[in-house]
């Protein structure tokens, strides 16, 4: 049985497999629609969501499958005390796969440890968030064609955005990639991942300006400012706002560089951009159900039946 954790969790050739899947599926939803009929997904989400959750119900509702769970703690025994190990034993009994969202960094984790069905993160803490950097990296390939030579800005809250310390991890396996790290100085991307670039010999550079930098990209990977993470109210007023991509800052760009974005927005891509044809976040959403059909057609091992 196998669970996901982590983006690294697959090879780069397995990688490939799912994505090539995931395009599959896109193309041709019809193929796919009943190959989960009779199967439970659980999403069992102790931290919000709206496109995580819902991207994956809709995932497995295409494959013909059916979703049961809860959408926030205060709804779950979590409330009661009981712990993560024995919500997941009883949930094994209910569901098939898995799907597992929590503040505690390395809770889904503890969950797989003792799950008799697959387990996927959905995001623990600020620590990773494997689902949605397969969902970048399907998108980047499906819109640019390749993931090894790009030139990627990360931006905005690189300390505590899980979703930009996973897409680093998996980003560094390929050739030839540069990041540029565009974040103010308290919100850089944490000394362990810098560590990881220099021990793999990857460049990388740390800018506080995005204007200084924009031109350079193949692909601008805006973030929202953790708000949820943060130690105090003050500091978190103070840079919020800290970036906004508007058309002006826009204009310095290259005409084929990709503007990504996990989404929720706030106000760090001014809405005026969506409707550039280098804006693909809303697209990069879509992407998001494919990759879970993938997903969860892999990890239920439906590929060899
Ligand atoms: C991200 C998350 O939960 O980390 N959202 C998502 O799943 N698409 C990004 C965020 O909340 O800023």
């Amino acid at each position: 049985m196998r669970h996901l954790m982590s983006p690294l969790d697959f090879t780069t050739e397995e990688l490939d497999r799912l994505f090539d899947l995931a395009n599959d599926m896109e193309r041709h939803m019809d193929k796919y629609a009943h190959v989960c009929d009779g199967k439970k997904l659980a999403t069992c989400f102790y931290e919000p969501s709206t496109r995580t959750r819902l991207s994956f119900e809709a995932a497995m509702l295409n494959l013909g499958g059916k979703v049961l769970g809860f959408s926030d703690a205060g709804s779950s025994s979590a409330s009661k005390g009981e712990s993560v190990a024995d919500t997941i034993r009883v949930i094994s009994c209910y569901a098939d796969i898995c799907a597992m969202r929590h503040p505690k960094e390395g809770a889904p984790m503890v969950a797989a440890s003792r799950s008799n069905i697959p387990v996927i993160n959905a995001g623990d803490g600020g620590h990773q968030h494997p689902t949605q950097t397969l969902t970048d990296l399907l998108t980047i390939r499906s819109l640019k064609g390749r993931l090894d030579n790009l030139t990627i800005g990360l931006c905005g809250d690189l300390k505590f955005g899980r979703t930009v310390h996973s897409l680093i991890h998996a980003l560094s396996r390929y050739e030839n990639i540069r990041f540029l790290f565009i974040s103010p100085e308290e919100l850089r991307v944490p000394d362990y991942m810098t560590d990881m670039l220099k021990e793999k010999g990857i460049g990388y550079t740390e800018v506080i300006r995005l204007e200084d930098c924009i031109g350079d990209l193949d692909l601008l990977y805006m973030t929202r400012v953790q708000r949820e993470r943060f130690f105090n109210e003050e500091d978190y007023v103070r840079l919020k706002d800290f970036y906004i991509l508007d058309k002006d800052k826009l204009a310095l760009a290259q005409k084929d560089m990709l503007i990504l974005h996990p989404l929720p927005r706030v106000n760090e891509i001014s809405v005026e951009v969506d409707d550039d044809p280098r804006a693909v976040y809303f697209k990069q959403a879509q992407y998001g159900v494919y990759v879970r059909m993938a997903l969860i057609y892999t990890l239920l091992g439906l590929e060899n039946s």
